[in-house]
């Protein structure tokens, strides 16, 4: 049995919980859209065409917005082809996926879909083949009421309401050479400033996102970040990061300890944007939209091999499994650790693509992977309308560690803690986050309430299992389920987290704060 001690204080506060850290993506790839959440015909169709049983199980997760229409799609994509008459919009080849594109879908079908879901659309401009006119072109016809050449044209095509789209990214991985139309970070940096310029005359409340690294192994982190917001500082609001963790080596400890590299990516990005804002003298501190982040390695460069221009053929429908799922687990309390600076963030994909929701082919059943768990329990817990504030780590803690094959020192509990209202308990309430890396131990987790006065009610959830363990449709074995034994004595919360598991532990607190 490992054991570990934390401390957890009222008086040492991170940052409030951005409602936005908890966002999804679908992108125009695989069978995300079409087959995906979109299946006109199916039995729970509604009148466009989208699964209800699909959209049920977004909305489980209560994602506040989802990021369209990509992704690397993006960078090829001309938004003309997908309003207006359906029967009237041209089939393309999209390069980035070498699959065939029908239009079906369009921003005024998935902005309904939005609204269905709760959800704000997050729009990626495509600055791959296109540029500064397109993206505005794009943003009138979304935001501006009619009167304009697009804005009407909105209206012509039945949409007499601007969208009031607020989040846009200012294109999709431009640092990257498979990305169509990558660029260099001076060429992306002149771009995306011009093109944030003149976005932001036509609709000052829009809030702008500009490309950052792909990944931290990028030969051009963190450089690229600096160059890039040495040009745009001034214009846009957020620097985006994208990661997928791996299991590359092969080796399981290097696997769950995957998530270090991606506090030190978060970590470095910011002092790059640090690093600028001291260069330009400026009191603007630059946040950053973590807006692609989940576990993909099964399934990479799948495109690669399939037969080129399917109609949604089943791309990187990766299977996740249990250890999968504390991998995520892990990089979800990894930004929520870094809560004070990373504001939004997208689990990339929603439906079938790397996907915690999947729909069987042709229309078939809808079903639950391993990671939509802690992606539900972590997007729930910091959904209701009151206060959540991230509580710092301190350094009484003691967490035991291993090394594996290509790191040292990793804690075996990582672990994030919020302090909120919790109508459930009728008062304050802390919940914690808490993965055990270990593959076989369990871990007795004492963690010091003193600081609140103590607490009382614990609760214990826990998602656990083998490590090979998956979902499969009509067989979701992977769910949270309630655990006996955590209780508080001395002020104490104590809890037995089993090995290799994902957990929610919430506690009631006795002191009222504010
Ligand atoms: O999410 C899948 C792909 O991963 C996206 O299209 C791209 O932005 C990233 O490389």
């Amino acid at each position: 049995m490992l054991h570990a001690t934390i401390h957890l204080d009222p008086a040492y506060q991170l940052a409030d919980v951005p409602r936005e850290l908890f966002g999804s993506f679908i992108e125009h790839l695989g069978r995300a859209v079409y087959d995906g959440i979109y299946c006109p015909g199916h039995p729970t169709a509604d009148g466009q065409g989208f699964r209800r049983d699909v959209l049920e199980a977004i909305q489980a997760l209560q994602v506040p917005l989802i990021r369209y229409p990509g992704g690397n799609f993006a960078s090829g994509y001309r938004w003309e082809d997908g309003v207006g008459p359906k029967e009237k919009r041209p089939v393309r080849p999209d390069g980035a996926w070498r699959s065939r594109e029908s239009n079906q879908v369009g921003l005024n079908e998935f902005a309904g879909f939005c609204r269905s879901a709760d959800a704000e659309l997050m729009m990626t401009v495509n600055l791959g083949t296109r540029g500064v006119q397109e993206a505005c072109d794009l943003l009138e016809y979304c935001n501006l009421p009619d009167g304009t050449y697009f804005s009407d044209m909105r209206v012509a095509h039945g949409v007499k309401e601007p969208h009031g789209i607020k989040y846009w990214c200012l294109g999709n991985e431009m640092d990257g050479p498979w990305q169509t139309g990558h660029k260099t970070a001076e060429e992306y940096g002149r771009l995306a400033a011009e093109t944030a310029r003149a976005m932001r005359k036509l609709d000052p409340s829009i809030r702008l996102t500009a490309a950052g690294s792909s990944n931290p192994y990028m030969p051009t982190f963190p450089q690229w970040e600096a160059t890039v917001l040495e040009h745009t500082y001034d214009d846009v609001d957020f620097l985006s990061l994208h990661q997928y963790l791996g299991n590359s080596t092969g080796d399981m400890g290097d696997f769950l300890a995957q998530s270090l590299t991606t506090d030190r990516f978060i970590t470095d990005a910011v002092a790059a944007c640090d690093f600028v804002q001291a260069k330009k003298r400026s009191k603007k501190r630059m946040m950053l939209s973590f807006d692609e982040w989940n576990v993909w390695y099964k399934t990479m460069d799948q495109e690669q091999h399939i037969q080129p221009w399917q109609f949604a053929p089943p791309l990187l429908e990766e299977r996740y499994t249990m250890a999968d799922a504390a991998v995520f687990g892990t990089m979800l309390i990894t930004l929520l650790n870094h809560a004070d600076r990373v504001k939004m963030a997208c689990q990339a994909q929603l439906v079938n693509v790397i996907a915690p929701i999947m729909t069987e082919p042709n229309g078939g059943p809808v079903w639950r992977q391993s990671i939509f768990w802690p992606f539900r329990q972590a997007s729930l817990d910091n959904r209701w309308p009151a206060w959540h504030i991230v509580l710092r780590h301190d350094d009484r803690a003691y967490i035991p560690r291993y090394d594996s094959k290509n790191y040292t020192d990793v804690p075996y509990l990582e672990y994030a803690a919020v302090l909120h209202l919790d109508p459930d308990m009728g008062g304050d309430a802390v919940t914690i986050f808490a993965v055990n890396r270990s593959l076989d131990e369990p871990m007795l987790l004492d963690c010091d309430l003193t600081a609140f006065g103590g607490g009382k009610d614990a609760e214990h959830l826990a998602l656990y299992g083998p490590a090979e363990a998956v979902n499969g449709p009509g067989q979701e074995v992977l769910k949270p389920r309630a655990m006996a034994g955590a209780e508080v004595k001395d002020g104490h919360l104590q809890a037995q987290l089993p090995p290799l598991s994902w957990n929610m532990l919430r506690v009631g607190v006795e002191r009222k704060l504010f």
